[in-house]
């Protein structure tokens, strides 16, 4: 797919000098000051800039960011193709994470919506608007799958299933990418942290990972697999080392897996200054010697530390890299720069969009990836009962848009307060309205009939370089949380989190839990209409959530062990914890609907299959009936899981191998069809 222009690219590298070339392996912050302006335009007309990220710092996900500016980028581009001697356009990557100026959930809430067409549209609108804003690439889908609910980047992955690993990354590459590469509101994808960033040792970012190599195959690389499948355009590598060899320069990773065994055509990135970290990883003696092990372990594009600009020149005339290594990384990068039409179009501008039809998606989108964890007969409620709202997240707006959000505007943002006015009037709706001095620990309303609280965790508290060690809600929120379940009034926890938390002695207190995530610009309308019927929760745990955080890492797709045996998620607990119950408090792929359904038999139309058919193609048909027993109609994720029971290596005691998510109309039947083959049994 990327080796079209191949004949092309190489007699272009043919007229490129060495510095040329190394330019093109080199990727700049954008101006962050007019000051700066003139400076970067002399680079880009001297061939020094392959590559602008449009971000002021290496947090991008935490800090403010300037906004991205079309004119700006437009006139740097003119620079390079008019006035650069070859005339090579730049390409402009920018943290297009879950959104651009409309913010869609959060990535482990997308995964929650087990929605994969959904998924696929939402992100098409993300890269209809970063492309009009002139975005030609985003550092995304993330697919670090993650075992520690500690690490604040786990809200950026898919959470901790191989399987939905893959199909979030072949959702979200193909609606980045859309049907073609060089239409004008596709952009290239970046499938990252390449790879096992998501096992950094105890939640703490940018730590090391031991991953052997069962584990990575098994695990890790699937997901990367299916991204490179679909097309993605650029893979970034990971900050982490695996068993003390960092990802930045390790070839095995880099090009025997990622090229051999993948057949990934694209570029590599590093992410932000990676290439000089390997000196403080302690692997490298200079920069010089970061440099060199990058590019050979098969790193192509060099992100902001500016060590293949400074050092490779000199590395490749003194006979210590090849020119052929940097010709190989230049060919890359020039390939997705053909790819996405770059040369043919290289400057962009701002066309319309529905913005509308974006926030209905990013809401239909929040309100499947939304989880009801638990409802003792409260909801839906009723908008003639008397509602109280309470809780720190009454009023807030950021924290709903999740971290990694660059564009979207906080003040575009309904808070919980403010949608549930919009449907109740303030008749009947008890809520204390002032923002600035929001605190509403002295509140009981005694009126009230049914007591909603806003709890949760700050966007602030997960992100990159955002790990906590305890994940309990805070104490503040405990004791509010107490303080009205002593009262003896219903109470409906809505909670605002990133990631999951310990639930323990916090849901049993609450009648309903509705697990709301950060799920962006319509998170909070969304809530409404689940809270009030006018949408049937239909969301499942991506992600184990543990009873504390002393039984991290949890998850569900673990080996037996040999005593006590077959025990799914410790519900033995034989030789488990003697201070507390070993079980998860929701497992993965758990969530409740307002209707209820009955499953059938599980039925196989060939209950054995020789592995010779198998490998022929031949699959293995499965298919069960599925009632809505309930009051209303919903929508089911039907999850296949299998167990191999004898093989080469212990596998799980469930792997998730396949999901539907059918509508199912109230008194209706419907039979679900999975189909298995080769693949899906292999390891
Ligand atoms: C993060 C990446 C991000 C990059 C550019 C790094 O610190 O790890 O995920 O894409 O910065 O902002």
């Amino acid at each position: 797919m990327y080796t079209e222009y191949d004949s092309i690219i190489d007699s272009l590298i043919e007229k490129m000098s060495l510095d040329e070339k190394i330019g093109q392996l080199n990727q700049i912050t954008g101006p962050l000051k007019d000051s700066q302006i003139e400076d970067i335009k002399t680079a880009i007309r001297n061939g020094q800039v392959g590559s602008i990220i449009l971000a002021s710092s290496s947090t991008a996900g935490n800090d403010p960011q300037g906004h991205v500016n079309i004119e700006l980028y437009n006139e740097l581009q003119r620079v390079a193709v008019e006035e650069s001697r070859l005339k090579i356009p730049m390409i402009y990557g920018r943290d297009v994470i879950h959104g651009h100026r409309t913010v869609y959930p959060i990535p482990l809430a997308s995964a929650a919506a087990f929605n994969e067409e959904l998924i696929e549209e939402c992100y098409r609108d993300i890269a209809t608007e970063a492309a009009s804003d002139g975005i030609h690439w985003t550092f995304s889908p993330m697919l670090d799958l993650c075992h520690d609910p500690r690490w604040g980047r786990i809200i950026e992955g898919p959470g901790e299933d191989p399987y939905v690993g893959a199909c979030m990354a072949r959702a979200c590459v193909k609606g980045f990418q859309g049907k073609d590469l060089k239409d004008k509101d596709s952009i290239a994808a970046c499938a990252k942290h390449y790879i096992g960033y998501g096992a950094s040792e105890g939640g703490r970012d940018y730590h090391r990972t031991e991953i052997a190599d069962a584990t990575l195959y098994n695990y890790y690389v699937p997901a990367f697999r299916e991204a490179v499948k679909a097309g993605v355009a650029t893979v970034m590598s990971s900050f982490n080392d695996i068993s003390g060899v960092p990802v930045t320069g390790s070839k095995k990773h880099l090009t025997d897996i990622l090229r051999g065994k993948l057949s990934f055509e694209g570029f590599t990135v590093s992410d932000w200054g990676a290439v000089e970290q390997l000196q403080k990883q302690g692997v490298a003696a200079s920069r010089a010697d970061c440099a060199k092990i990058a590019l050979e372990a098969g790193l192509d594009l060099n992100m902001c530390d500016r060590c293949y600009i400074e050092e490779l020149k000199d590395l490749v005339l003194n006979g210590d890299v090849s020119e052929e290594t940097v010709n190989t990384a230049v060919k890359r990068i020039l390939r997705v720069k053909f790819a996405i039409g770059l040369f043919d179009r290289p400057y962009r501008e701002n066309f319309a969009y529905d913005k509308e039809k974006h926030l209905e998606n990013s809401r239909k989108l929040a309100l499947e990836s939304m989880v009801l964890l638990k409802n003792d007969n409260v909801l839906p409620l009723n908008k003639e009962s008397r509602i109280a709202l309470m809780g720190p997240f009454t009023h807030e707006k950021r924290s709903l848009l999740g971290s990694w959000v660059l564009d979207g505007k906080e003040n575009e943002t309904p808070s919980l307060f403010e949608a549930m006015t919009n449907v109740l009037g303030r008749k009947n709706f008890y809520c204390q309205s002032n923002s600035r001095f929001y605190d509403d620990t002295n509140y009981i309303y005694p009126n009230a009939d049914v007591v909603i609280m806003a709890l949760g965790e700050s966007n602030l508290a997960t992100g990159e370089n955002r790990a906590v060690s305890d994940i309990s809600l805070s104490l503040s929120q405990r004791e509010l949380i107490d303080k009205i379940h002593a009262t003896g009034k219903k109470i409906v926890g809505v909670f605002f989190c990133g990631r999951p938390m310990a639930m323990e002695g916090v849901a049993d207190k609450l009648d309903a839990v509705l697990y709301a995530w950060h799920s962006g610009s319509e998170t909070a309308n969304a809530v409404c209409d689940i809270l009030f019927g006018k949408a049937v929760p239909c969301g499942k745990t991506a992600v184990t959530f543990p009873r504390k955080s002393g039984h991290i890492p949890l998850y569900y797709n673990v080996t037996s062990s040999g005593r006590p045996v077959d025990c799914y998620y410790n519900e033995n607990p034989a030789n488990c914890y003697l201070d507390s119950t070993p079980t998860p408090y929701y497992p993965f792929g758990y969530g409740l609907s307002y209707t209820t359904f009955k499953y059938g038999e599980i039925k196989a139309q060939n209950n054995s299959i020789l592995l010779d058919d198998l490998k022929a193609g031949k699959n293995i048909e499965i298919s069960i009936d599925i009632s809505n027993t309930g009051e209303f109609d919903g929508k089911e994720i039907v999850e296949l899981y299998i167990r191999d029971r004898v093989a080469s290596i212990m596998r799980p005691i469930r792997e998730l191998k396949q999901f539907k998510k059918p509508l199912i109309k109230k008194g209706e039947t419907i039979n679900v069809n999975f189909s298995l083959g080769y693949k899906d049994l292999g390891l």
